[in-house]
């Protein structure tokens, strides 16, 4: 099961996530600070990102991870508010600009290709004063911050990532409202940021295009996630359609516009339209891409960055009274096979990969994939010989060894999710899905590995499964 020469493997990580330090050295604070110091138990046992890893103070200790995996990429991603602490280029934190020119300079010196995440969640709380991503004015903000980044640290970063989840960030953050800033807007909320992060997305790509994609030959992607999802009654024409609209409403609400046509999938649409005209709305509470911006926004990726955790059955399920919510636009109910074992919300279907992946390279003209997340938690207290782990990680390396040799899938790289035990947003530390175990009490906050890292050092060194328990 030797894997195709070349092939990249990473392990991610977010900055909120990890570095703590969030009022270090000139950082301003991003919605996240903001949210988790609020209290009120939104957050698991109200806990912060305030020191989480203490990666900002401890990146040599990340970089003998990564050293210890044999990383061939590592993929993190920039705090917005620790480069432009108030979101504009108006003030420059030079502090923040040395601690990412540190990691990506050790990087580059150890061999390790860096792919850099300009905004992952937590967006500068100046910018969400001004109203965040339900506004329009953020994206020429967000602009102006990836114009900065490519030109301060594109010299040698290649590869970028616009933005984290656009999909995960519109609904958790403004529809419902689980995420800072914290209020819901049921379906609205999520359809007027997802289309701001779109235009964001785009004009950044476009940046790059315009003016440092000569000079600097690398690429701009945006990372998308979507579940796999099967049709409760494969027989049920009702559910495979409804199995459907749930890729559609999850992925291709993204994907179609970037790498087809510039809009939104028919299917969408069509269903926020009828319901929202059966509500009693005088238009779509879906907003519309005009002629100009769908020319703008088609083709704004070089190549497709995806992320999988898990799957679920769905069914039909008739939005009768016609409640607000995606979910009740796209009238699917989502659950799991009884039979499919769990941590968390993270079912484990490894198989739900590839298909995901063939989905992708059936509809978008088999594109350059790279998967820049993939992992499984662990409940804390976790076990540091975690073999169960392993064992769902190793058959979900056979399922992309299968994508790649059966299917033709052009994956190029694999990112784990994630290096380090981290601040698993509304879960805090009581979720685990790092390859190296972080004790959060130790003010040393000391990085130990688990089975699975060390066995996936060895999937590294052999290029493939060979030699794996
Ligand atoms: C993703 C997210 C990561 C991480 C992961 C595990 O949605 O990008 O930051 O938290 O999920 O839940």
């Amino acid at each position: 099961m030797a894997f195709p020469a070349g092939f990249g493997w990473g392990a991610a990580t977010a900055a909120y996530q990890v570095e703590g330090g969030w009022n270090a050295d000139g950082k301003g604070p991003s919605v996240w600070d903001t949210f988790t110091h609020q209290g009120g138990e939104r957050v698991f046992k109200n806990q912060t990102g305030d020191v989480a890893c203490g990666s900002y103070t401890l990146w040599e200790e990340d970089l003998k991870c990564i050293k210890q995996l044999g990383l061939t990429h590592y993929r993190f991603s920039l705090s917005w508010s620790r480069l432009l602490p108030d979101g504009t280029t108006g003030f420059i934190n030079q502090k923040g600009i040395a601690y990412y020119n540190k990691i990506i300079d050790d990087l580059l010196a150890n061999g390790v290709i860096p792919i850099v995440t300009l905004y992952h969640f937590d967006l500068p709380q100046a910018l969400e004063d001004q109203g965040g991503w339900l506004s329009e004015a953020v994206i020429d903000s967000f602009n102006k911050y990836a114009q900065f980044c490519f030109s301060t640290f594109g010299d040698r970063v290649k590869q970028w990532i616009t933005i984290n989840e656009p999909g995960i960030l519109a609904l958790f953050a403004y529809d419902l409202g689980m995420f800072p800033p914290g209020v819901p807007h049921f379906g609205t909320g999520g359809y007027q940021a997802a289309h701001n992060l779109i235009k964001a997305h785009a004009r950044a790509w476009h940046s790059y295009d315009s003016l440092f994609r000569k000079e600097q030959k690398g690429m701009v992607s945006i990372a998308l996630f979507s579940g796999w999802v099967e049709p409760a009654d494969p027989n049920s024409m009702a559910d495979q359609e409804a199995a459907k609209r749930a890729i559609a409403f999850q992925l291709d609400f993204f994907a179609k516009p970037i790498f087809i046509d510039g809009d939104y999938p028919e299917v969408v649409k069509s269903h926020v339209a009828s319901m929202s005209k059966k509500q009693g709305y005088p238009s779509s509470r879906l907003p519309e891409f005009t002629e100009e911006e769908k020319k703008m926004i088609k083709g704004t990726a070089d190549f497709f960055a995806m992320h999988y955790y898990t799957a679920r059955l769905v069914k039909y399920r008739e939005n009768e009274k016609g409640e607000l919510g995606i979910c009740q636009d796209a009238e699917v109910d989502f659950f799991p096979d009884p039979s499919w074992k769990s941590v968390d919300w993270v079912y484990m279907v490894p198989w739900g990969i590839r298909k995901l992946l063939k989905y992708i390279a059936d509809m978008y003209n088999n594109p350059v994939i790279y998967i820049t997340e993939l992992g499984l938690p662990q409940k804390d207290p976790a076990p540091l010989d975690d073999t169960q782990r392993w064992e769902y990680f190793r058959q979900i390396f056979q399922e992309l060894f299968k994508a790649i040799q059966l299917d033709k899938v052009n994956l190029k790289v694999c990112c784990m999710w994630s290096l380090l035990d981290n601040f698993e947003w509304t879960q805090g530390y009581s979720s685990r899905f790092g390859l190296f175990h972080v004790d959060f009490e130790d003010p040393a906050r000391p990085r130990v590995p688990y089975t699975s890292a060390k066995e996936y050092a060895k999937i590294i060194r052999n290029n493939g499964l060979e030699g794996c328990l």
